[in-house]
């Protein structure tokens, strides 16, 4: 998800889910062929499996991408046709892929002829007044002709016109029947379903029909539900530790300092949400504005805040 899953947060995201499938942020091709590659790509081998998320729609440049995320070790390379902001319709990639299904099926070909590695698409279910079955069914079938084996479908449609990308996550209506009608027409396609999905116990429901299920914003919000769902699919899984947590997000941010010169605020801002729904979760959220901008902040800063919310809880 743009400007949230960046690697810092990935790497916390996986000391609370060692087991989920994390993505990148959109990347866009001409950030990776012009820009600075290593900045887009680098990432930590704890992030495993990790899939690299591309924008954009020549197949040449898609498939010296892939072969980037080849190169970098990436699990997967996905192609976003889901997002509808004016910025991506103005590249022509995004979810305006979704009217062009030939364009996405020449890049799924040539890339899948260039790497290993899966190429997956994550689409929406439709865009603007695209008959929904139907529709989608085209874009999956010539897709998947194509060699594309992994759909991720946002269950629902995106307008093009008139909507901000953030109400294009809210205001079109969830459908999550059309991607099941999906997935009992391909039953050999592994088929994720995302979109609206906020508790463990949906999960669970959804993946007796699905092939997987995408979390995106409630995973962000509320970090804790990774290690809710941890525990619900791998019922081994011991309990959270959060000072263990805490204790090596410390410890990463002062390397990331060390190395990069990269603030705390930078990593902290993804840890907002980690007391969501508890005691504490003002003090943490309030102190970690607070302080963690500091040109001086370290790493224990945030044991510190946690010292001052179990005292308080006492
Ligand atoms: C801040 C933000 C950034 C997003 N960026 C991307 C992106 O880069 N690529 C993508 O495929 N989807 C992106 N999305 C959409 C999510 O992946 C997901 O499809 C959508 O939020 C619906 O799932 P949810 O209800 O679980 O959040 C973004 C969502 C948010 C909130």
């Amino acid at each position: 998800m743009m400007d949230w899953t960046d690697r810092h947060c990935r790497y916390f995201h996986r000391l609370l889910s060692p087991n989920a499938y994390l993505y990148t942020e959109m990347v866009t091709t001409n950030a990776l062929i012009y820009g600075d590659k290593d900045r887009f790509l680098r990432f930590d081998a704890s992030e495993h499996p990790i899939a690299l998320q591309l924008g954009g729609n020549d197949p040449k440049d898609m498939t010296i991408c892939a072969e980037m995320a080849q190169d970098y070790n990436y699990d997967s390379v996905d192609i976003n046709c889901g997002c509808p902001s004016d910025r991506v319709q103005s590249g022509a990639f995004g979810a305006c892929l979704m009217n062009e299904p030939k364009t996405v099926a020449a890049c799924v070909k040539e890339m899948g002829k260039a790497v290993d590695i899966p190429v997956t698409l994550k689409c929406r279910i439709g865009i603007d007044d695209s008959e929904d079955f139907d529709f989608l069914d085209r874009f999956v079938s010539i897709n998947a002709e194509a060699g594309c084996r992994i759909f991720i479908i946002h269950a629902r449609k995106a307008w093009l016109k008139g909507l901000s990308p953030k109400e294009n996550r809210e205001i079109p209506p969830l459908k999550y029947d059309i991607v099941q009608q999906i997935k009992d027409k391909y039953p050999e396609l592994h088929i994720s379903l995302n979109g609206g999905i906020k508790d463990v116990q949906a999960v669970s429901d959804h993946l007796k029909d699905f092939d997987g299920v995408m979390v995106g914003r409630e995973a962000y919000q509320n970090p804790l539900f990774l290690h809710a769902l941890e525990k619900l699919l791998y019922p081994d899984t011991s309990d959270i530790d959060i000072e263990a947590i805490l204790t090596k997000m410390a410890n990463y941010a002062d390397e990331q300092k060390k190395q990069y010169g990269t603030p705390l605020k930078s990593i902290s801002r993804h840890m907002i949400g980690l007391f969501s729904g508890t005691r504490g979760a003002k003090h943490w959220r309030r102190q970690i504005a607070e302080r963690a901008h500091a040109d001086d902040a370290k790493g224990q800063l945030l044991l510190d805040i946690y010292d001052e919310i179990k005292a308080k809880n006492r």
